[in-house]
């Protein structure tokens, strides 16, 4: 989604530079333009280009801005096609202003704004925010006032930065929804959409809160809430390193974050798991686990497949009711919330919009909340009670893998916590699971090294329009999950389906041009898997088969490509699973030559619902 930069500075530096870096930095979001607007002897000037940064570099380079006060935005349109006039900054004279967000009452501001004669330039939100400061400036307001007047008529979730042509040393940001960090440095303060995009010019971040307005200048900030009551907000360390991240001789993020997860799962597992004793070690949670009546996981996309998985072993293992909905369903539902029940939110970012909002209504509810997240520092990571952070490290890749495997692993976990805490699992059994998982990396690792055979498969999709892929118990939500990752970066229509369900529909669709992927792992439901895969046989549809050796020998049919995977238990098997799906995806993706990393219209961190 956007991505804001700011830098207000005291020396004589140009800023755009540090600006520009921050942008690339936060490339990995998503964005379709990006753009630049600086303060240069008492005029605001500006430089914005429709498409991928490098284009914005090439205007720069071609037409030179400089200054010592500046802000810049990568733009993932929500109003207005991806042109250069809809790009930000948008700015008047005297204001310029960079938007992240929905403005939901826009319509009504703009008709407004046009009755007054007030023109307009773009098609988007933002300016409705732009024209309004404007005015209350000509009106001989301060630019604090403006904005906070500005923002009381205001209605949606959003983040700004702005900059004033008559005030070099000033930037005014606001955050109510998306998130905003505000940087330190050397005579220097800056604002970032988050603390990757800061991570060149500083480790010293603030959080900004939901209603705050911070106005900088080179010495420091100043943080309102919306009352114009000043409110203090901690200064913190970033986690993330200085350094941009890279690909490390991988061709692609995906493909080395696929890679890297044996490392990350290791990781991970070690932070909540002592595989030297197969023992359990969370941490002591605010509530007794033998006590909680439902649990309520909500998530979006990946991250709620990865819940949808869990729930098969919340409910076997542990034997507690799951409720499961997606984010942008749930927050709307008002779905009673049980006493005694808790609920559990999945995230990478820790700042999806729905995520943040179904949270929020748990809370209201005043049920208990815990979060399992990549992003330590982020909106969800500080709103739940209690937080479980996956190690998967930055994702960089928009399509998500190595943090799909360790939420898997850490829900693992926690599944079995829970057994034990409410007697629903013998110590034999639970010794067994935690054996499996500690072999999981190993296993993982066996897994990447069929990804010739996988690439090859991949190559046989190219022609199709269209991918079915089915499996049972926990291989149906991975079906999902793997139809996903193939639509989403080699624009193949692809849908997943729960393997029995295919004749009451679906199943409408084989024909001899639509190869269906069967996830089976030789487990309890192998027998009834072999039938549907039978069924589409019959029909003449092409299968991909991923199983294990024992389950790919009671097949003979010539018509099945086959990706044999190791034998793996059934708790583990979703982790291990998921690889070759990611892997039949990439090179799908490859050979397609579509933008793996950031494939068109996705963003990394949905922060508008
Ligand atoms: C798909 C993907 C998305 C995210 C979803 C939730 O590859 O990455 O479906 O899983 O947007 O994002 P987070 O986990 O950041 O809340």
């Amino acid at each position: 989604m956007c991505g804001i930069v700011g830098i207000v500075s005291s020396q004589k530096n140009n800023v755009v530079s540090g600006l520009i870096e921050g942008l690339r930095r936060l490339e990995y979001r998503g964005y379709d333009s990006s753009g630049v607007a600086i303060i240069s002897e008492n005029k605001l000037l500006r430089r914005r280009k429709a498409g991928k940064l490098v284009n914005l570099e090439a205007d720069l380079k071609e037409s030179p801005v400089s200054g010592n006060t500046g802000i810049a935005h990568t733009r993932w349109a929500t109003h207005g096609i991806p042109n250069d006039q809809n790009a930000h900054p948008h700015m008047t004279d005297q204001v310029a202003i960079v938007h992240n967000g929905i403005i939901e009452n826009y319509h009504l501001l703009k008709d407004q704004l046009l009755e007054k004669g007030v023109q307009f330039t773009s098609e988007t939100d933002t300016e409705v925010v732009l024209h309004l400061v404007n005015q209350h400036l000509e009106q001989g307001l301060s630019p604090f006032e403006s904005v906070k007047k500005t923002l009381s008529v205001v209605r949606g979730a959003f983040a700004i930065a702005m900059l004033f042509r008559d005030y070099p040393n000033l930037l005014i940001a606001a955050r109510s929804g998306p998130p905003l960090a505000i940087g330190y440095g050397k005579e220097e303060m800056y604002i970032g959409s988050d603390a990757v995009a800061l991570s060149h010019l500083t480790q010293q971040v603030t959080f900004l809160e939901d209603g705050d307005i911070a106005v900088l200048e080179n010495s420091g900030v100043k943080i309102y809430n919306l009352e114009g009551k000043r409110v203090e907000r901690k200064i913190q360390q970033s986690k993330v390193g200085t350094s941009s991240i890279d690909k490390e001789g991988f061709e692609h993020f995906m493909l080395k974050e696929i890679h890297e997860q044996p490392d990350v799962i290791r990781r991970t597992l070690s932070e909540y798991f002592n595989i030297t004793h197969t023992g359990l070690h969370f941490r002591p949670l605010p509530f007794a686990l033998e006590n909680v009546s439902r649990l309520t996981i909500v998530a979006c996309g990946t991250a709620f497949y990865a819940g949808m998985v869990a729930k098969y072993w919340f409910e076997n293992i542990a034997r507690i009711p799951v409720e499961l909905d997606i984010a942008s369903e749930f927050r709307y539902r008002q779905p009673p919330m049980p006493k005694d029940g808790i609920s559990l939110f999945i995230s990478q970012s820790g700042e999806t919009a729905d995520t943040l909002a179904a949270q929020a209504y748990v809370k209201s509810q005043g049920q208990p909340s815990l979060g399992i997240i990549n992003v330590a520092n982020s909106s969800l990571a500080r709103a739940v009670d209690v937080t479980f952070l996956t190690q998967a490290g930055p994702e960089i890749g928009v399509a998500s893998t190595k943090a799909f495997t360790t939420q898997l692993c850490v829900l693992a976990v926690l599944a079995l916590a829970f057994a034990q805490a409410r007697k629903t699992i013998s110590q034999e059994d639970l010794t067994q699971y935690c054996k499996d998982l500690a072999q999981l990396p190993l296993l993982i690792e066996q897994t990447l090294l069929l990804k010739k055979d996988i690439a090859e498969i991949a190559r046989s999709l190219l022609e199709v329009n269209n991918v079915l892929y089915i499996g049972r118990g926990p291989s149906y939500p991975l079906a999902l999950e793997g139809a996903l990752k193939l639509k989403e970066i080699s624009y193949i229509h692809a849908e997943g389906f729960a393997a029995g369900e295919l004749k009451h529909g679906p199943i409408a669709l084989i024909e001899e041009s639509v190869p269906t992927v069967a996830i089976a792992p030789y487990d309890s439901l192998f027998e009834k898997t072999v039938s549907n895969i039978q069924e589409i046989l019959s029909r003449r549809g092409p299968i991909v088969l991923l199983s294990d050796e024992k389950g790919h020998s009671l097949f003979t049919s010539q018509a099945i490509k086959r990706i044999i995977l190791p034998t793996t238990s059934s708790l583990i098997a979703p982790m291990v699973y998921a690889i070759p799906t990611q892997l039949l995806a990439y090179y799908t993706a490859v050979y397609k030559g579509t933008d793996v990393d950031q494939p068109r219209n996705l963003a990394k961190s949905v922060t508008v619902e």
